[in-house]
């Protein structure tokens, strides 16, 4: 049996993967066992925020290899304390719990809303249509899309579903009873969607009138990927909660969720915990892609890179205008909506030399190492011309 056999046999058919036998990533590129190389902007994800074998974060990881891998959260862990100094820092907010994912993150924040809506006598919880924050079931109950919810009601009661983009949809949903808002500032797997300047101002708004919380799901929007550490900054609010995950472990498992004063106090010991959370190695990885992402220069390099992406995006688009409804997206996270081929596309551009994905059904998503440059940029979109030369002939 063959690898691809082996798979087929042995794992749950949960995905579908890229047909690549892979053997190395270095920088911006995948490689198989035969050398064939991958721009890779897809970059697992979102997760390899420096791409593959950065220098920092190898020797980070053998240092840390060489004094513990695992103790536990019985021990004070010297790497997690200093991470969670530079996310308080660079975060505006006070207080961090680390997990291992974006989705036990969001689970987190989910205990700490209800705990403090039950102390204050609020209960209901706002999801946007369109949204993603993870699949577990609290995590799912505020992913508001049919195809991941379907099959697994009854979820948590009092989330109230709002339209995306729809200020007054909203502004009808919050009341005094409102206990949370959770959103994204680009919907990531609804197909890269920013937030509207009017919907945003919404929500900043119903929390001076109702006092509810805002949570921001950072999970594919920080650590840089949009240019600022995280977007909410970007955008000039500041959220009372934030999940964040992805680029936050350099490629390791690595999340966490980050709370202002006021929650920092609502859980007490003994009323959550994590066996693996805040493990010493992923924060050595995380604590060495944080410093480089805060370096000088760096997240305006994203800033610039990604302006320079979208400029090509969009004259790309000029050139098919029948198959290229949008391009969106802010920084190095960007999206082009191509309608029914999009998985297609995605194949071909594997074909082609070229990895990204499929977001929302109908957008190519674009989530590449934030060490991208111009030139690599250049050459995803010659291999952008080739895939759709092959697909749309
Ligand atoms: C915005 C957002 N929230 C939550 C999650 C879930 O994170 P994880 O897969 O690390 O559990 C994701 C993952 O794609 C995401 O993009």
């Amino acid at each position: 049996m063959d690898l691809f056999e082996k798979a087929r046999s042995y794992l749950l058919s949960i995905y579908k993967p890229f047909p690549i036998d892979v053997d190395h990533g270095k920088g911006l590129y995948l490689y198989d066992k035969n050398g064939k190389a991958y721009l890779d902007f897809l970059s697992g994800i979102a997760v390899n925020a420096l791409g593959y074998q950065h220098p920092a974060v190898q020797q980070a990881l053998l240092k840390q290899i060489n004094r513990n891998l695992h103790l536990s959260n019985y021990f004070i862990q010297d790497v997690q304390v200093e991470l969670a100094e530079q996310l308080v820092e660079l975060s505006g907010l006070s207080k961090v719990f680390f997990t291992n994912s974006g989705t036990e993150a969001i689970e987190g924040i989910l205990k700490v809303a209800k705990k403090w809506g039950n102390q204050n006598n609020k209960s209901e919880i706002i999801a946007f249509e369109g949204s993603f924050h993870g699949r577990s079931l609290g995590a799912l109950s505020i992913t508001i899309q049919a195809k991941y919810q379907k099959s697994f009601f009854p979820l948590l009661p009092n989330i109230k579903t709002v339209p995306a983009n729809d200020p007054e949809a909203f502004n009808k949903a919050v009341n005094e009873h409102t206990l949370a808002v959770f959103y994204e500032g680009i919907m990531g797997e609804g197909g890269v969607r920013p937030i509207s300047e009017s919907l945003l101002k919404a929500i900043y708004q119903g929390r001076d009138k109702f006092g509810y919380l805002i949570v921001a799901d950072e999970i594919q929007t920080g650590v840089g990927r949009t240019g600022a550490f995280y977007y909410y900054q970007k955008r000039g609010v500041l959220p009372d909660a934030i999940a964040t995950a992805k680029g936050l472990g350099g490629g390791l498992p690595l999340g966490a969720f980050v709370l202002n004063d006021k929650l920092s106090t609502v859980l007490q010991r003994g009323e959550h915990g994590t066996t693996y959370g805040g493990n010493p190695l992923a924060c050595a990885s995380g604590l060495a892609t944080v410093n480089v992402v805060k370096e000088s220069g760096f997240l305006s390099q994203v800033q610039k890179t990604g302006v320079y992406f979208k400029d090509q995006l969009q004259a790309f688009a000029g050139q098919y205008p029948d198959i290229v409804k949008e391009v969106r997206g802010e920084g190095l996270m960007l999206g082009l909506e191509v309608g029914d081929k999009a998985s297609d596309l995605m194949a071909e551009g594997c074909n082609q030399g070229l990895l990204f994905n499929v977001a929302g059904g109908n957008t190519l998503r674009f989530v590449p190492p934030l060490i991208v440059t111009e030139s690599a940029v250049d050459e995803a979109i010659d291999k952008l011309h080739k895939t759709f030369a092959r697909i749309f002939k």
